[in-house]
């Protein structure tokens, strides 16, 4: 397994984080396994939000640590605010309500950090900073980020808020990555030329800014996994080959594709199987080459003008 130094704290952060969205209807027994399976493997990361399952995911995941607390401090725990039935919302208030009812949920006193869920046209910086500076003087959370979240939106956040943007959560995997495609495709008429992120992947490696790809066996928005799939028949072959060769398997080769990238670069899994969880955190170990990570793009059906 790899780490990265995570934000103003620089905890050791593994580069496989648990996604913890799907997990809501797993039992005490079956989310203590997974947990510590997770653990073992290396992982120290898990990703929440406040409205996985309407609070219930972080329910959940709470019973290992009501269970045993001690396993807190041997993790790293993420959470979300600021989607609110039907709006995004930065207000103050929310921040502060929300991230109370994820400690409570959760069973700990502080988040490692806390992202933004999902841009708010309607923010108001120095209402976040407020927000934040009474969660961090407090102790509640220790570092700070977003998700889904362009360049200019984090340079406008910037205005007030003062402590580092550590992390930026975004969709991508081999099957949607229109933040790479954009960068290939500069100035051209394809389609891939479309800049759907406005520089994302380069602004978060010049800013020191983990990017934290969600979704990374997706195609589409939550439109199934391209693994297997009759849609990506090239895509399969190939990460078939070369997990043969390396002795690992697909999903494994799936997630190291998107950890060859520069930068701090996190995948986070929402597989709810143990077994799968042991070969995400393989992909900590797995190195491509630059013409495997080439040939899978190519195969995923992208092209390179
Ligand atoms: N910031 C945001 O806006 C945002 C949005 C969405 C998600 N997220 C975060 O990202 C995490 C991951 O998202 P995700 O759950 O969409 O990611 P994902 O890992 O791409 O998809 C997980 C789904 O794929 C299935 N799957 C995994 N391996 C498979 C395989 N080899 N063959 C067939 N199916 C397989 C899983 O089923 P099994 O459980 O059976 O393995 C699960 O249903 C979430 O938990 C959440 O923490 C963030």
């Amino acid at each position: 397994m790899k780490y990265i130094e995570f934000g103003s704290e620089k905890k050791k952060v593994s580069v496989i984080g648990v996604g913890c969205m799907r997990i809501a209807d797993m039992t005490a027994d079956e989310i203590d396994v997974f947990v510590k399976s997770a653990m073992e493997s290396g992982i120290n990361f898990f990703d929440h939000a406040d409205i996985y399952a309407g609070g219930k995911s972080e329910e959940v995941f709470g019973t290992v640590l009501a269970a045993e607390p001690s396993l807190r401090d041997k993790m790293f725990l993420q959470s979300k605010v600021g989607i609110n039935s039907g709006m995004y919302d930065f207000s103050r208030e929310r921040i502060l309500t929300q991230v109370e009812k994820s400690l409570a949920n959760l069973r700990t006193d502080h988040l490692d950090s806390l992202l933004l869920h999902r841009p708010d046209v309607l923010m108001d910086p120095d209402e976040v900073m407020e927000a934040f500076r009474i969660l961090h003087d407090s102790g509640k959370v220790l570092d700070f980020g977003v998700s889904n979240m362009n360049p200019y939106q984090m340079q406008l956040l910037k205005t007030g808020v003062t402590y580092p943007i550590a992390a930026d959560q975004m969709q991508l995997s081999i099957a949607h990555c229109p933040m790479i495609d954009a960068g290939f495709n500069v100035n051209t008429m394809n389609d891939g030329g479309t800049m759907r992120d406005g520089g994302t992947l380069e602004y978060c490696r010049m800013n020191d800014t983990a990017i934290q790809a969600w979704s990374p066996l997706q195609q589409g928005f939550f439109g199934g996994c391209f693994l297997g799939s009759k849609d990506y028949p090239e895509l399969n072959a190939l990460l078939d080959k070369i997990a043969a060769e390396k002795g690992v398997s697909p999903d494994t080769i799936a997630y190291a594709w998107i950890l060859r990238l520069p930068g701090k670069v996190q995948v986070i899994t929402g597989t709810t199987k143990s077994a799968r969880i042991a070969s995400a955190a393989a992909a900590g170990d797995v190195e491509l080459t630059r013409r495997e990570w080439y040939d899978l793009y190519l195969a995923a059906g992208k092209i390179l003008p």
